[in-house]
Order: C-alpha cells, then sequence, then structure tokens
C-alpha cells in the first residue's frame, strides 16, 4: 500500500510540473488561407464545412477548446496538428506545386470516400465537424472539379 501511495504522489507530481510546459500554439493572425480559397473556389457552404470540420488540424490556425490549457492533453492535440498540418496545410498551399495540389485533392477524395476525415475521435468532441453523407459527395465533386485545373496546369505550353 506504501508503494502506490508513493508511485499516486510521484504521477501528481509529475502532472503538476507539466502544466508549466506548454507547447507553442497552432496560431495565424488574417487570411491565412486565401491562395487555397483563390485558386479552389470553393461555394461558400463548402468553403464553411473546410473551415468547421478540417482547419483545426490541416491550416497554420487552430481554434483550440478550454482543455487545451490541461496537459497531457495539450501535447496530445499539439502532435495531432502537427501530424495534420504535415500531411496538408491549406495556409501553404502557395508553395506546392501543381502536381502536390492535384495530389493532395486527390487524397482529399480518398478520405471523404473512406470517411477517415475528420478523425472520428475529433467529432467525438467537435459535433459539428461531423460530414454528412451529401456534404462529403460535394466535397469529392469539389475537389474533382479543381484537379482538373491543375492538370491542364502541368501539361507543357
Ligand atoms: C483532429 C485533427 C484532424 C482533423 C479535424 C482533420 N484531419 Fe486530416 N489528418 C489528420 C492527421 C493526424 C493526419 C495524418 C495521419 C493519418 O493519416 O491518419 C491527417 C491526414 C489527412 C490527409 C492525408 C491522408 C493521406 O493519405 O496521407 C488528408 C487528405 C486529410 N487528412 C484531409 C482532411 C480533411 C479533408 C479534413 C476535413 C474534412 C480533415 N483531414 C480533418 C488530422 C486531422
Amino acid at each position: 500500500m506504501k508503494i502506490i501511495k508513493k508511485i499516486a504522489l510521484a504521477v501528481l507530481i509529475v502532472l503538476i510540473a507539466m502544466q508549466f510546459y506548454r507547447p507553442k500554439k497552432n496560431s495565424t493572425q488574417g487570411n491565412h488561407t486565401i491562395t487555397f480559397i483563390t485558386e479552389t473556389n470553393p461555394s461558400p457552404e463548402i468553403k464553411k464545412l473546410l473551415e468547421s470540420s478540417c482547419y483545426n488540424c490541416h491550416s497554420n490556425n487552430t481554434k483550440y477548446p478550454w482543455y487545451n490549457d490541461i496537459a497531457p492533453i495539450s501535447y496530445w492535440l499539439a502532435n495531432h496538428i502537427k501530424e495534420g498540418k504535415g500531411h496538408l496545410n491549406f495556409s501553404e498551399w502557395e508553395g506546392y506545386s501543381s502536381k502536390k495540389k492535384d495530389h493532395k485533392l486527390e487524397e482529399v477524395i480518398e478520405v471523404m470516400d473512406e470517411e477517415v476525415m475528420p478523425l472520428r475521435e475529433y467529432t467525438w468532441t467537435h459535433k459539428e465537424a461531423k460530414l454528412l453523407n451529401d456534404q462529403r459527395s460535394s466535397i469529392i465533386e469539389w475537389a474533382k472539379r479543381t484537379r482538373v485545373l491543375y492538370q491542364l496546369n502541368q501539361q507543357p505550353q
């Protein structure tokens, strides 16, 4: 029993100490996805869906929930965001080649088809991020249409 108490105390101390170290927040002011929006021209409805379902992990600006102030949740969220942005970042669209943009949109179509995005555990706490089937279809349609644009862009002039 004594040893369990000691372990519990050690865990508590570590948890408290962790609260002093906060990962840097993913935050950008202003219109950080302007290139993406101008080039891919989503309808206002699709733009809103991407904002509410994807931007928190795939852009340079995250709207954090209150529990992000609690470690180790803050570390866990920061890790998801870093990983998500590594795969796809709508705020850094201007740095992607036409080929890469085309490929990223192809992946968007895949994750919509397979219903793996937004991450399931994210929709547990963000009900507004859940996508209905017809919303998935309209994102797919927009992505397919936009891919043609980037494919034409890759043709030799
Ligand atoms: C809670 C964070 C989170 C949200 C919200 C989220 N994603 Fe992701 N996304 C990730 C992470 C983490 C990865 C990389 C790991 C993986 O593939 O599971 C990823 C990977 C991807 C990839 C790359 C898949 C591949 O084949 O490499 C695409 C495309 C993608 N997400 C699109 C989206 C779209 C579109 C939305 C909104 C409808 C969205 N994601 C919402 C975290 C998120």
